[in-house]
């Protein structure tokens, strides 16, 4: 196993934005929300379980999952994220391990949104890195992107740890209050320094 980081922080917080950066410099990337998306895809190794569980009208023309149709359901019936869930987060390990596992650069983010509110990907990780930004912030980048309320964003939130509580647990924070190339600056700088640990670190098997 490759030196491995887990790259976490709030919604809008700009994770992909950082890992897309840490990339360009060299580093492997695994986002768990990426293999999420592919597995519900057409052809998507997660597709064959959601008919089963939940019926072919679940399955859009294309062969992908129906989001729409699902985003209703879980609406109307919270027990439906969970039996999703079931099925796709065992996929989403096993395919995020083997990524990992397999990636031939000096050392890897794993990106996932929900590392420190989930236990799951803890124990893979030897560093936590944490980007970081004002919650009006968060928000105004959210809502730009995304189409949501304010108040929705704002119970997406609710439902995440509080800044401070993420800040505590992270070896290395990423300011992301400033423009790209303030963040830029920053993922160079840690860049480096993942550099050095991974040269220090024996490759765990
Ligand atoms: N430093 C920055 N300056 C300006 N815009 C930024 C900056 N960082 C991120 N953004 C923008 O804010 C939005 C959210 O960023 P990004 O998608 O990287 O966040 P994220 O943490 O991956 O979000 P999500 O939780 O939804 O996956 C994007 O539209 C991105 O382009
Ligand atoms: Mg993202």
């Amino acid at each position: 196993m490759p030196f491995c980081i887990g790259l976490t922080g709030g919604i809008g917080s700009g994770k992909s934005s950082a890992a897309r950066l840490f990339q360009g410099l060299g580093a492997g990337v695994v986002d768990v929300d990426d293999i999420s998306h592919a597995l519900t895809k057409p052809g998507g190794a997660g597709i064959a379980g959601i008919m089963r569980q939940f019926g072919q009208e679940y399955i859009a023309a294309d062969g992908s999952l129906d989001r729409s149709r699902m985003r209703e359901l879980v609406f109307k019936d919270p027990l439906a994220k969970d039996r999703l869930e079931a099925i796709l987060h065992p996929l989403i390990g096993q395919q995020s391990r083997e990524l990992v596992a397999h990636a031939t650069q000096p050392y890897v983010l794993l990106v996932v949104p929900l590392l420190l509110e989930r236990n799951t990907y803890r124990d893979r990780v030897q560093r936590i890195a944490v980007v970081d930004c004002s919650e009006q912030t968060q928000i105004e980048r959210t809502m730009r992107r995304s189409q949501l309320s304010e108040s929705a964003v704002r119970a997406i939130m609710a439902a995440q740890l509080s800044r401070a509580d993420r800040l505590a647990q992270a070896d290395d924070v990423l300011h992301n209050d400033g423009d790209e190339a303030d963040l830029q600056k920053q993922v160079a700088a840690l860049h480096e320094h993942y550099l050095a640990l991974a040269l220090k670190a024996p490759r765990l098997t």
